[in-house]
């Protein structure tokens, strides 16, 4: 499928069939969630990948009782790093020079890492939060894509409770907070109310300023 047929097809699904999705097409939905772009490419959030039904019944009401939520495949909850510090700065200077084979010594001459802990480090704890949560969204809206082109359906969500999602799934033990979900899974035709829904989006003279 092209991109903007991909695009065009997906919708955030309301009711789903429970089927499960083939192994190989999860796979490749998170890793193309891995590839996502971030700002210093720190990728400052966890993705925690949901498939047990018995915990899927206990988020739903969390999630104001969205039935995706049970009757999808998987739910993927993206959680934001709360805080970052210079631990993490280093173990992740430490994984590119090992990926890259560029030597630490060499990284650091290029001053990434003063950069690094003056830009996000430096920054009080909210705004670090603030700041790995939009980094976050990137990756969200890759998986959004990446189901698309595979035609699996999916549900981006913001509409749970964080602070309780985070209780359940123990996130603040692991300096995380959950940012949003997202459904994967095959639409119910008979019951989801938005399939024929037409795509409304602002007109492209008003969304985009060219200048
Ligand atoms: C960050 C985010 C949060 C959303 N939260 C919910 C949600 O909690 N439940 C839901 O059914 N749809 C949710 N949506 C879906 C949007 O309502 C939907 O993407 C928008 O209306 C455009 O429609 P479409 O995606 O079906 O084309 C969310 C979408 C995004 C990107």
């Amino acid at each position: 499928m092209d991109i903007l047929k991909s695009l065009n097809w997906r919708y955030a699904t309301k009711r789903m069939t429970g089927k499960k999705l083939p192994a190989q097409d999860l796979q490749t939905i998170l890793d193309a969630i891995r590839l996502s772009a971030s700002s210093y490419g720190l990728q400052p959030y966890n993705v925690i990948v949901i498939e047990s039904e018995e915990l899927r019944k206990q988020l739903q009401p969390l999630a104001y009782g969205q039935a995706q939520i049970v009757e999808s495949s998987h739910v993927l909850v993206f959680a934001a790093w709360n805080s970052v510090d210079e631990a993490k700065v280093d173990e992740y200077l430490q994984a590119y020079s090992e990926t890259t084979s560029m030597p630490l010594e060499k990284i650091l001459a290029f001053g990434v890492k003063d950069r690094m802990m003056q830009a996000i480090v430096g920054m009080p704890q909210d705004e670090q939060y603030h700041w790995a949560a939009k980094q976050a969204f990137i990756a969200l809206g890759t998986g959004i894509i990446a189901a698309a082109s595979l035609e699996i359906y999916a549900t981006p969500m913001e509409g749970f409770l964080p602070s309780k999602v985070d209780e359940l799934l123990g996130l603040q033990e692991r300096n995380l907070r959950s940012v949003a979900l997202l459904a994967l899974g095959y639409r119910d035709s008979a019951n989801d109310f938005m399939e024929k829904a037409p795509k409304h989006r602002w007109s492209a003279e008003k969304l985009f300023i060219k200048i």
